[in-house]
């Protein structure tokens, strides 16, 4: 049915370098080089036009943008509604009718359902009118602990539809987790299921559900029945989805929303043990959304995207809700694992839906890498035609993979750089510009401004490498505060002072165009599998345990993970290492923050090495996982705690 197209050509100079092809330059909603500098000479100029073709506003905003630092604005006094420009505005044309969302569960034998943009549009306006019923008002938070299901984004638009504030949790997060999260954000109501499917097995997410609800303001619960397996129901707080949908008004007029008013809340790690809400305001990240899908993926009426993030973490929220939706696209949804009931999962879901945009992560392309090629040579993967990557910084070796194996060799691979602050994506090549290099992820999105500095604060030359920072004006997606937090806030803009935004990440001038490869995390945050996660969570969970006086974690490289944490554990007095105790303390771990966060290994020791004052050095731990050289060790109180760990390492 696909015919391939090659969309992409080498770069007859140079290895390894891949420029996009006529066809898809032809094709490409971008493909003339100029708009990088147009944009850069008026950054404000330009999102002004992009916000005015791109959303529909109620009322136009009257300031574009503000900068009161370290606070920015955007779109000031323009008003709109992010469920409008999902649903409603597609209902006056052709896309009514349109595949919104596939849905694939995850057992083989169960059929997919399809909800139309129509379809999709009755049941947000359904559960928009339940959560009112359920005294849901503008402004107040609701909580979403959902697997991939379509109600997850039912949900979310529902909230936004209202002016309710989502705050989703990541399904596969522990019960406490999702409970620091919403005490936080002090919600009022909580959207959970059942259960879900992984890897066949039935998860029981109901009873985590509960754990999350003691002792926070939530007074509802609302069900979806996904499994039918038996769970707790609690008389007065819990309800069933589809029973409160029965009755349902079939309209609920959308809230006119300010630009500035926070569409949702999102926890993330950051260096200390105690997550962090970043909020995202409705017009900068309906606009930004809206036009990097666009972009980035070059996305047609013909499309079916793929973005493979679970809606537990940015990425979900952008490109597995939001964008795709504002753009009228189909989009698929895969309920849960890539090897379920074979390694070939993900291979046969692009084939039987004929997915033509596909986006994942390193870590799940390292994966199958390992798995073998025999795994995707089972499909026809014609109908690819542009691949992307996100969350990591992606190697050589699984680049060319991807493009090779997956991509047949035509595909451009579009590796995108952002941050749950930054909302949508920043610095990419674009599909029709290019040039596609494998580790080197692009340049910043038109109309958005990036720097490389040293410590010192000057601009690295091209071939060198330093800390990635923003510029002003700070892209209209990126976050506004910090939840209840300013002070946390204020971090990003303390670095390098208020003028710039400190991402946290190291990269490298890579050319004069102003590409960028990305390194990685140079703060306490781990990128682990593509989750981030803070060592010092981590240290919190470990220690909070009751065999344990102290711990320190510290990443490590993994082949397929990207990072991994290992603890480095000391034990009450009297308490033996054991394997049993390993086992609890995953089991405590997993109780704690989630599976996603357990360490790769325990290392007993009955000393950490520590400065005179009593501080931990992570440095010297770091350096022994990673074989590198120690360095100074006359500033530690026990420098032979070295010697001794070195062969506890091994
Ligand atoms: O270190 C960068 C890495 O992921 C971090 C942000 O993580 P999170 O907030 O979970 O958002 C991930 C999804 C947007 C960044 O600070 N990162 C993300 N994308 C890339 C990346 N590193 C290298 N290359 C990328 N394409």
């Amino acid at each position: 049915m696909f015919k391939p197209i090659t969309w992409v050509k080498k770069d007859p100079e140079k290895n390894n370098v891949f420029w996009p092809s006529d066809e898809l330059k032809k094709r490409a909603w971008v493909s003339d080089e100029s708009i990088y500098a147009e944009a850069t000479k008026d950054p404000v100029a330009f999102w002004t036009k992009l916000a005015s073709e791109g959303i529909n506003w109620f009322k136009k905003w009257d300031e574009t943008y503000r900068w009161e630092p370290p606070y920015y604005k955007w779109f000031v006094n323009g008003k709109l509604n992010v469920s409008y420009n999902a649903l409603d505005r597609h209902m006056k044309s052709w896309i009514r009718n349109k595949a919104a969302i596939i849905w694939e569960p995850e057992p083989p034998d169960e059929k997919e359902r399809v909800l139309t943009y129509f379809d999709l549009y009755r049941e947000v306006n359904k559960f928009a009118n339940v959560l009112k019923g359920l005294g849901v008002k503008k402004g107040d938070r609701v909580g979403i602990y959902l697997p991939m299901i379509p109600e997850v984004q039912i949900a979310m638009l529902a909230c936004a539809r209202i002016g309710a504030i989502h705050n989703v949790v990541f399904s596969a997060f522990s019960g406490k987790s999702l409970q620091e999260r919403m005490l936080d954000a002090e919600a009022k109501v909580l959207v959970t299921a059942d259960g879900y499917y992984r890897r066949g097995k039935q998860i029981n997410l109901k009873a985590e559900a509960d754990r999350g609800v003691e002792g926070t303001p939530i007074q509802k619960v609302v069900v979806v029945k996904r499994t039918g397996m038996d769970v707790n129901m609690v008389e007065g707080r819990d309800q069933w989805w589809h029973e409160l949908m029965k009755n349902a008004g079939n309209y609920c007029k959308p809230e006119v929303m300010e630009s500035e008013d926070i569409l949702f809340i999102l926890y993330t790690s950051g260096t200390t043990g105690k997550p962090k809400g970043v909020e995202h305001h409705t017009g900068g990240y309906a606009v930004q959304a809206y036009w990097t899908t666009k972009w980035d993926f070059d996305l047609r009426d013909e499309d079916v995207f793929w973005c493979t993030a679970d809606i537990g973490w940015i990425t979900g929220h952008t490109y597995s809700c939001y964008g795709p939706l504002m753009c009228g696209v189909t989009m698929l949804e895969y309920e849960s694992s890539p090897d379920y009931p074979q390694p070939d999962r993900w291979w046969s879901i692009i084939e039987k839906y004929g997915v033509t945009v596909f986006y994942t992560a390193p870590t799940a392309i390292r994966m199958f890498m390992q798995w073998g090629e025999e795994w995707p040579k089972k499909h026809n993967l014609n109908s690819l035609r542009i691949l992307g990557t996100v969350g990591e910084p992606i190697n050589e070796e699984a680049w060319l993979w991807y493009f090779y194996k997956i991509g047949g060799g035509r595909c451009p691979i579009i590796d995108t750089w952002w941050q749950t602050e930054t909302g949508g994506t920043l610095i990419n090549a674009l599909p029709g510009i290019g040039p596609f290099i494998p580790t080197v992820a692009g340049r910043s999105f038109p109309g958005t401004l990036h720097d490389i500095l040293d410590e010192s604060g000057n601009p690295v030359p091209v071939g060198e490498g330093g800390y990635l920072v923003q510029k002003p004006p700070f892209a209209p997606g990126m976050l506004r505060d910090i939840w209840r937090n300013p002070e946390r806030y204020k971090e990003y803009f303390s670095a390098y002072g208020e003028k710039f935004y400190y991402t946290s990440d190291g990269a490298r001038r890579w050319d004069k165009l102003g590409d960028i490869r990305l390194t990685g995390r140079v703060d306490d945050v781990m990128k682990v599998a593509g989750h981030r996660l803070s060592t010092a969570e981590l240290e919190n969970a470990i220690t909070s345990h009751e065999a344990v006086v102290e711990c320190a974690v510290v990443a490590s490289p993994h082949e397929i993970k990207g990072e991994v944490p290992i603890a480095f554990v000391t034990l009450k007095g009297g308490v033996e290492p054991s394997d049993e105790l390993v086992k609890d303390l995953m089991k405590h771990v997993d109780a704690t923050i989630g599976p996603t966060a357990r360490p790769h290994r325990t290392i007993f020791t009955e000393e950490l090495p520590k400065t005179r004052s009593g501080k931990i050095m992570r440095r010297i731990l770091k350096s022994l996982v990673r074989d590198e050289p120690i360095g100074d060790t006359t500033t530690l109180m026990n420098p032979e705690s070295v010697e001794r760990l070195k062969k506890l390492v091994g």
